[in-house]
C-alpha cells in the first residue's frame, strides 16, 4: 500500500476518458505550457537516454503519443530528418498549441500534429516504424484498448518506445512536495487515484506493465530502470524549486482551494524541505523511470 504523499500526481476518476480530456485542457495544467522551457530542461537528461534507446533513424515514420508542447517532437524530427515523419498526438488543445507555435518557429515540413484521444483515434494503419512517447501513456482510462488501437498503426517490424515513472515513493523530485504539504493538509484533501487508475504513477508496476502490453497484442516487452536525478534548482534555489513544483500534479488544485495564510505555510514548509535536501549542485532530486520497448 502506498500512502497520501506516494500517489500524488494525479486524482481519481470515475469517467476516465472525459475526465482525462477535461484535465489536460484545464487551468490545473496551463503550467505545463506556461513552464515548458523548465519542464524540458528538467526532463532533457531523460530525454536523451529514451531517444538513445528508440533510436529513430533518417527517413523513419514515427508517432509521438501525448506530445504534449512538442519537445520530443522536435527531437524526433531532427533526428528523422526531412525524409522522415514525425506525427505527434495529443489531448490537449493548449499544449498542442504551444507545439505548434514551435514547429512554426522552425523549418519542421516533416511534423504533423493532431489534437485526439490516441487511445481511439484512427491512426491509419501499420505506418509507423516507431511509437514514441515521454511519460505520455499512462493516463489512459483503458490502457489495454489504448495500446492494441496503437499498436494497429505500427508497421510489423517497428517498435514502441516510452519513458514512464516508476513508484511516487523512488520519485521524490515528485513526491518531496506533497510529504511536505501532507502534514499541514486535512486527511483526504490530496487524491489518490487507485493502482488501476490513470496517472502519473499507474505504470510503475512492471507486471501491470508487460499485462497492459502483451494484451494489447505486443511481444519482447522489455522494462529497463533508469534513475535520473532530477534538478528542480540551482544553488540556493529551494524556494524557487517550491515554486515550481506547486504548479504540478493535485497540490496546484488544492493550493487553489485553500486559505492564502495556509497557502503560504504549505510553501513555507515545502522551500524548507528543499532547503535541507539541497546539495552542491541545488534542489536535485531522485526520478525513476521505466524505459519500456516492444515489438507489435
Ligand atoms: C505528463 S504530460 C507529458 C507531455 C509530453 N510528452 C512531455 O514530456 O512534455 C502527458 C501528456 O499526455 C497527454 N495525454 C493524456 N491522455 C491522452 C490521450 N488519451 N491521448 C493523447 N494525449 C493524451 C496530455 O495532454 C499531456 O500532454
Amino acid at each position: 500500500m502506498h500512502d497520501q504523499a506516494d500517489q500524488p500526481a494525479s486524482p481519481p476518476t470515475d469517467n476516465p476518458h472525459t475526465w482525462q480530456a477535461r484535465y489536460w485542457n484545464s487551468a490545473a495544467t496551463a503550467p505545463w505550457v506556461s513552464l515548458q522551457t523548465r519542464l524540458d530542461e528538467l526532463l532533457a537528461p531523460l530525454t536523451r537516454v529514451a531517444l538513445d534507446r528508440a533510436a529513430p533513424g533518417p527517413g523513419e515514420q514515427v508517432l509521438d503519443v501525448g506530445c504534449g508542447c512538442g519537445d520530443t517532437t522536435l527531437a524526433l524530427a531532427h533526428r528523422v530528418s526531412a525524409s522522415g515523419r514525425v506525427e505527434g498526438v495529443d489531448i490537449s488543445a493548449q499544449m498542442l498549441a504551444r507545439a505548434r507555435e514551435r514547429v512554426a518557429a522552425g523549418d519542421f515540413p516533416q511534423v504533423g500534429l493532431t489534437l485526439a484521444d490516441a487511445s481511439s483515434h484512427a491512426f491509419e494503419p501499420a505506418v509507423f516504424d516507431l511509437i514514441f512517447s515521454r511519460v505520455g501513456v499512462m493516463f489512459f482510462g483503458d490502457p489495454v484498448a489504448a495500446f492494441a488501437n496503437l499498436r494497429r498503426a505500427l508497421r510489423p517490424s517497428g517498435r514502441l518506445v516510452f519513458v514512464c515513472c516508476r513508484t511516487a515513493a523512488e520519485n521524490g523530485y515528485i513526491t518531496a512536495a506533497v510529504r511536505a504539504a501532507l502534514p499541514l493538509l486535512p486527511a483526504g484533501a490530496v487524491p489518490v487515484p487507485g493502482p488501476d487508475q490513470p496517472g502519473m504513477f499507474s505504470f510503475a508496476d512492471p507486471a501491470r506493465v508487460r499485462r497492459i502490453l502483451e494484451g494489447a497484442g505486443f511481444s519482447e516487452v522489455e522494462l529497463t530502470a533508469h534513475d535520473e536525478p532530477m534538478r528542480l534548482a540551482g544553488p540556493g534555489g529551494a524556494a524557487d524549486a517550491a515554486d515550481f513544483s506547486i504548479q504540478f500534479g493535485p497540490l496546484t488544485r488544492v493550493l487553489d482551494e485553500v486559505a492564502p495564510a495556509l497557502r503560504s505555510e504549505i510553501l513555507a514548509a515545502i522551500t524548507e524541505t528543499y532547503r535541507q535536501l539541497e546539495g552542491p549542485e541545488g534542489v536535485v532530486l531522485p526520478g525513476a523511470f521505466w524505459i519500456v520497448a516492444a515489438r507489435p
